[in-house]
């Protein structure tokens, strides 16, 4: 069975890098050049303080990020984007990522980003971090935990249900769609306790 902590070291920051990008790359890969570049931004810019990390036999088999003290998973702030990218590709990853931004809510924690590696999905690793953000959210006194799915992903909304989370609200990027390859997306929310 998977075991679960807070944190990953810097000599596993790659593989959680590739996870998060092979995950979400759909979505991100607008605001980049490349992929490279897009990967390589989203590997440097994780946070191990805001991801839980999963681990078959000592290896990184997933994650689930979690927005706190105003930071989240992925710290793409304008200084760091800047430094990457250069100004102009700085400017355009900004615009793109902005429509993708969570923002933080009293009393909620806000998951940032879930994933499970191909080979190890199905085996329960993406509800034992779904249990572990909860009971993070506890501990940090939060009375929910909430996350965001995409309308193209029935299957992940299927496991959220199946682990008692519920609609809390809808949203659309509008005209965006085409840019981001979804268009309506569903907030779905747990009790914590
Ligand atoms: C969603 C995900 C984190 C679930 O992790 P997991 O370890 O496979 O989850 P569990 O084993 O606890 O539960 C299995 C359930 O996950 C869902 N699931 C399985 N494969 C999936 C996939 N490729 N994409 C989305 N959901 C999937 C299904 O509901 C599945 O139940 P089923 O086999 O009865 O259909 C994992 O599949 C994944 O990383 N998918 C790609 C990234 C993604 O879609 N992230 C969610 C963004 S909101």
């Amino acid at each position: 069975m998977a075991e679960l902590s807070i944190g990953f070291t810097e000599s596993e920051r790659a593989r959680v890098g590739e996870l998060y990008w092979a995950a979400f790359r759909a979505k991100l890969r607008i605001a980049f050049r490349d992929d490279a570049a897009g990967a390589g931004q989203v590997t440097a810019a994780l946070r191990p303080d805001r991801t839980l990390v999963a681990r078959v036999g000592g290896e990184v088999a997933g994650m689930c990020g979690f927005h706190h003290g105003g930071h989240g998973a992925v710290d793409l702030s304008w200084a760091r984007l800047r430094t990457g990218l250069g100004t102009v590709a700085a400017a355009w990853a900004a615009l793109a990522l902005a429509p993708l931004e969570r923002r933080e809510l009293d009393g909620v924690l806000v998951l940032d980003g879930i994933c499970v590696a191909a080979e190890h999905r199905g085996r329960g690793i993406g509800s034992a971090l779904l249990d572990a953000a909860t009971e993070l959210g506890a501990r940090h006194g939060d009375q929910w935990v909430q996350l965001s799915v995409v309308d193209t992903n029935p299957r992940a909304e299927a496991l959220y249900r199946r682990v008692g989370f519920e609609t809390a609200g809808h949203g659309s990027i509008g005209a965006l769609r085409h840019l981001y390859g979804f268009d309506r997306y569903r907030t779905m929310r747990k009790r914590t306790r």
